[in-house]
């Protein structure tokens, strides 16, 4: 037994940010992000929720699917940008969808997300006898976690939501899943710090991170240590994952790599040894968006008909913890 993805949708904000619109605002040129990272421009988010970002996506991926939202056993979520601490964005997106059968739970694996989302649908639909139907929401709002005075991470992240709708099929899908928490101080963005009525005024005031760089509200990247790291646990796990399939990444007829610089997505390409055409690359028009960027990849596959029945597809994310995984599946 094994999964399918019978349907996909997309959402992207109707703000789009060109990279001439950061040269007024840091020390930047179109054309040094452009040679460093291959973006171009990016959707952001003008007070969208996450949540009716993932919903907008959800309601495509249903529609694509020819399915009702009462059909679905089981909502999971992936963001690490959530409108609330509670409740979780499963149980909002599911209260406004109808999709009264379903219960929800939300997953934070940064920008591994989705790759772990579809890895849990396919144990869920595997080991029991109630859950057939699985709707996966990747939605992120990483623009508010983001300095725009910080050159070095403003211009690489993006808004937006992918959703897709997973059924029980034929063909089982293999994955390869790890993480490295001696990392976690490379990529991070702190939420609010702990405090209460009854606390010190020193505790309440308190707003200083557990690692060594200080950034408040927002992110904290060492842009160079992650690209290293990524480029390794992107082409580890593939290899992995493609082993447990009894394949080579060189035997996938589509690979879908989180889109985070394109320099990483090229240099595993090389190391991989696979065919440049089989690499599915949007980040020119996206940017990085988190959980969100593997599902609208496979939205805008499936809706340009690039996807075709039983095509072996890799994905493979990576994302702050630093967390990463590869999954080979069909279509
Ligand atoms: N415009 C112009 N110059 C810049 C910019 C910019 N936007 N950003 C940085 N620079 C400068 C730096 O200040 C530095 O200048 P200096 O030499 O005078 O000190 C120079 O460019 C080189 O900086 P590097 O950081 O070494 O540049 P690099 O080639 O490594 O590119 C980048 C930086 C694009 C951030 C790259 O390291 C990268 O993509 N890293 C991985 C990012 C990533 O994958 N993040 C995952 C996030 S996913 C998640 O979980 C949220």
């Amino acid at each position: 037994m094994g999964i399918k993805i019978v349907g996909a949708g997309m959402y992207l904000p109707e703000k789009v940010v060109a990279n001439e619109d950061f040269e007024k605002i840091v020390d930047t040129s179109n054309e040094w992000i452009v040679k460093r990272t291959g973006i171009k421009k990016r959707h952001l988010s003008q007070g969208e929720y996450t949540f009716d970002m993932g919903l907008k996506a959800a309601r495509e991926a249903l529609k694509n699917a020819n399915m009702d939202a009462t059909e679905i056993d089981l909502i999971i979520v992936t963001t690490v940008t959530p409108d609330f601490y509670f409740p979780s964005m499963a149980n909002v997106i599911q209260g406004r969808l109808g999709a009264k059968n379903a219960f929800g739970i939300d997953i934070a694996c940064a920008c591994a997300g989705f790759v772990y989302a579809l890895d849990m649908a396919q144990r869920y639909i595997d080991s029991s006898d109630d859950i057939e139907n699985v709707l996966i929401v990747s939605s992120e709002n990483i623009t508010k976690t983001v300095d725009y005075k910080d050159r070095s991470t403003c211009v690489l992240f993006g808004d937006g939501a992918g959703a897709v709708v997973v059924k029980k099929g034929p063909n089982k899908a293999y994955s390869y899943l790890g993480c490295d928490g001696e990392y976690a101080d490379i990529l991070y963005a702190h939420l609010y710090p702990s405090g209460n009525y009854f606390a010190d005024e020193e505790t309440n005031r308190k707003n200083k991170s557990i690692f060594p760089n200080e950034t408040g509200r927002y992110m904290y990247m060492d842009g160079p240590a992650v690209y290293r790291l990524a480029v390794d646990f992107m082409v580890s796990s593939l290899e992995k994952a493609c082993e447990k399939a009894g394949i080579k990444p060189a035997d996938l007829d589509i690979i879908i790599p989180h889109q985070a610089n394109v320099r990483i997505i090229e240099t595993a390409i090389r190391k991989l040894s696979i065919l440049k055409e089989r690499v599915y690359v949007n980040i020119e028009n996206t940017g990085n968006i988190s959980s969100a960027c593997i599902p609208v990849c496979l939205t805008e596959l499936f809706k340009s008909g690039r996807l075709k029945e039983n095509n072996r597809v890799g994905i493979v994310g990576f994302g702050a913890g630093m967390i990463y995984g590869a999954m080979v599946f069909s279509v």
